[in-house]
């Protein structure tokens, strides 16, 4: 998804701006660019490309004023060209524009203002938006009691359909940003003497952790010596500034090849992190501060539903297991984005999760507002604190698992795995859990860093696993129960950073179609747990066999596996049935990474993706 990043203040704004890009480049672009203000006109620089060819492409010292903004675009309206790079100026050079998300009605806009002589060097409907403002910004009287700049961004809003965070920039205001967000997440950084925009907090994190989150409908008035935040409407909102507990450190490689790498091996401390302050005193139960909902009602509840996208949506799947299995309430998934338009019928005592690691997904949040339309109790796990799903949400539980900047989500699926084990223990002995059962499960997440910590153990085996399967094609992931979520999310994890075609299955239905895909050159990953299933997963992997179909078995360590059965084993620890779907999760993830790796792939961002998909 595009970033922005705005600056206002003493320093050079370019260079500044330029870092923040560099920290936005997870969110996955495919060209970027920079404008600044100096003596009543913009420095522009922007190209298609990474951000380091436009840092090579832009002496310095060409760009020097201090009031600019960035962006980073993912294509959506237009090729990925030069000129649909942002920022955009309008066609009479007053306004600087970037903006992250979609403009619905810019077609209609488009064709109003090519009647009032504007001219357009892109495709993009950010240039639409960016000449509507200016066409405002002529017309706008000179008012002496706001600025006309700032009034002129309203009225143009007012007349836009679609989704937008923007930054803008006006060279008759050479000290001044306006800023504002429907859809997409904007943050405003409160600095020593300076003030910044940005995306998320990664972009100025280095420059200050003083940080106020714009909330739908704000519009933030930003100049050299201060900031004013007001509605659409024109109405006053009195700003509220958080301070971000991480640090900068956390978002760097610290020595690891690849974010992803780096997240993988920090998933033990991570999820004791997701842990922290979680269990009662007792020891026989979860805990958690934020539901805002009593046991009361929380034991009214008789089903819950839970609403994700990609990998957060694989670990409601486990949840969904779990809070069936020690919880006895039903549960119902749905892909936030086919919940939106299903309009199915919904029981009167439902609750509704959402989960969302960045917490800004569009999807997810508008399923978030559709349940409460409804007039339902939505609670969100998230990891971003304060992201707009954790903010819009009447309650929920943080992840705490720091920054995520690999595209391919890995400690934060586990932190959601982790939470959603924790869900069920929770509910599960606000009904029929015993308290010795209820301290057994305690005593098994309190193991998972230890369990986790031992898996990991086996990557330099799963390494050379790795390179010698990174040349197939096709790949089938195989488990049953709360392992076939896992299995869907092993092949995601291979699809999205390795490019190689995988799908995930439940083992049985291995025999309804997919097994005429099994041969020499489509192996199968299987999740082997000992216990009731063992002897029915061993058969589907004999029928894998029969057909020369490899086979990489992800087994517990007391499995009994037939001889010659698996082409490779990979031992996981035994462990309790809660927690084991965290456990197998973590093979997988080396599995995807090294293969990525041996194929020489762009792992923290790869092709076409996004970290956080903010455009439906
Ligand atoms: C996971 O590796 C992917 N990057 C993607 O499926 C992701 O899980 C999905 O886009 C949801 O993101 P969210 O958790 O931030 O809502």
């Amino acid at each position: 998804m595009c970033g922005i990043v705005g600056y206002i203040g003493k320093q050079k704004a370019s260079a500044i701006i330029l870092e923040g890009l560099k920290r936005l480049e997870y969110r996955g672009y495919d060209s970027a660019g920079v404008a600044v203000l100096r003596d009543g006109h913009f420095d522009l620089a922007k190209k298609a490309g990474r951000v380091e060819g436009l840092i090579k492409g832009t002496p310095a010292q060409k760009i020097a004023g201090t009031t600019g903004i960035g962006h980073t675009r993912w294509a959506t309206h237009g090729g990925v060209t030069d000129a649909n790079a942002h920022p955009h100026i309008s066609s009479d050079g007053r306004i600087a524009l970037i903006h992250n998300g979609v403009i619905e009605n810019y077609a209609s806009i488009k064709k109003f203002l090519l009647t009032k002589g504007f001219t357009f060097l892109s495709e993009t409907d950010t240039e639409v938006l960016c000449n509507l403002l200016a066409y405002h910004y002529q017309k706008e009287p000179a008012a002496p009691e706001a600025s006309r700049f700032l009034e002129s961004v309203r009225k143009t809003l007012r007349h836009v359909e679609g989704t937008y965070g923007i930054a803008v920039l006006c060279t008759d205001c050479p000290a001044e940003i306006v800023a504002a967000r429907k859809g997409s997440p904007l943050i405003l950084g409160v600095g020593d003497g300076e003030y910044m925009l940005a995306s998320d907090v990664s972009a100025i994190i280095s420059r200050t952790q003083n940080v106020v989150y714009l909330k739908d409908g704000e519009i933030v008035h930003i100049t050299a010596t201060n900031f004013s935040i007001t509605t659409l409407d024109a109405e006053d909102v009195s700003p509220v500034v958080d301070t971000i507990t991480w640090k900068v450190e956390d978002a760097d490689l610290n020595g690891y090849a690849h974010f992803m790498e780096k997240e993988i091996f920090e998933q033990p401390a991570a999820l004791e992190n997701t842990m922290r302050g979680r269990f009662a005193e007792d020891g026989s139960t979860a805990q958690f501060g934020g539901l805002n909902i009593s046991a009361v009602d929380l034991r009214q509840v008789d089903r819950f539903h839970f609403l994700a996208c990609g990998s957060a949506w694989h670990a409601c799947l486990v949840a969904e297991h779990l809070i069936e299995r020690f919880a006895r309430v039903p549960v119902e998934v749905d892909y936030a984005s086919e919940f939106r338009y299903r309009n199915m019928p919904l029981g009167s005592s439902t609750l509704f999760f959402t989960v969302s690691q960045s917490g800004e997904t569009i999807d997810t949040l508008a399923a978030l507002r559709e349940a409460k339309r409804k007039g339902y109790k939505v609670l969100a796990i998230a990891n971003v604190v304060g992201s707009t799903i954790a903010r819009e949400a009447d309650g929920g539980v943080y992840q705490h698992v720091g920054p995520e900047i690999g595209v391919a989500s890995t400690k934060a699926f586990t932190s959601q795995l982790l939470v959603g084990a924790m869900l069920a223990l929770y509910l599960g002995r606000m009904r029929d859990m015993s308290f010795s059962d209820g301290v057994e499960y305690v005593k098994a997440l309190k193991g998972v860093p230890d369990l986790v910590r031992r898996t990991l153990e086996t990557a330099p085996k799963i390494k050379e696993i790795a390179r010698r399967y990174a040349h197939y094609h096709d790949f089938l992931f195989l488990g049953r129960l709360s392992l076939f979520p896992v299995a869907l999310e092993g092949a995601l994890k291979l699809k999205e950073i390795s490019y190689i075609h995988a799908e995930g299955y439940p083992a049985a239905e291995m025999k309804h179609g997919p097994i005429a895909l099994i041969s020499e050159s489509c192996p199968s990953v299987f999740f082997v747990p000992s216990g009731e299933m063992f002897n029915k997963v061993v058969s589907s992997m004999q029928e894998i066999k029969a057909r020369k179909g490899r086979i990489i078995a992800v087994a517990t360590e007391n499995c009994d596996l037939p001889a010659g059965l698996a082409d490779e084993v990979i031992r996981i620890p035994e462990c309790h049935e809660a927690v084991l779907p965290i456990v197998a999760t973590v093979p997988v993830q080396l599995l995807s990474y090294y293969i990525a790796e041996e194929l020489k792939r762009d792992v923290d961002k790869p092709r076409n993706l996004a970290k956080s998909v903010t455009v439906e």
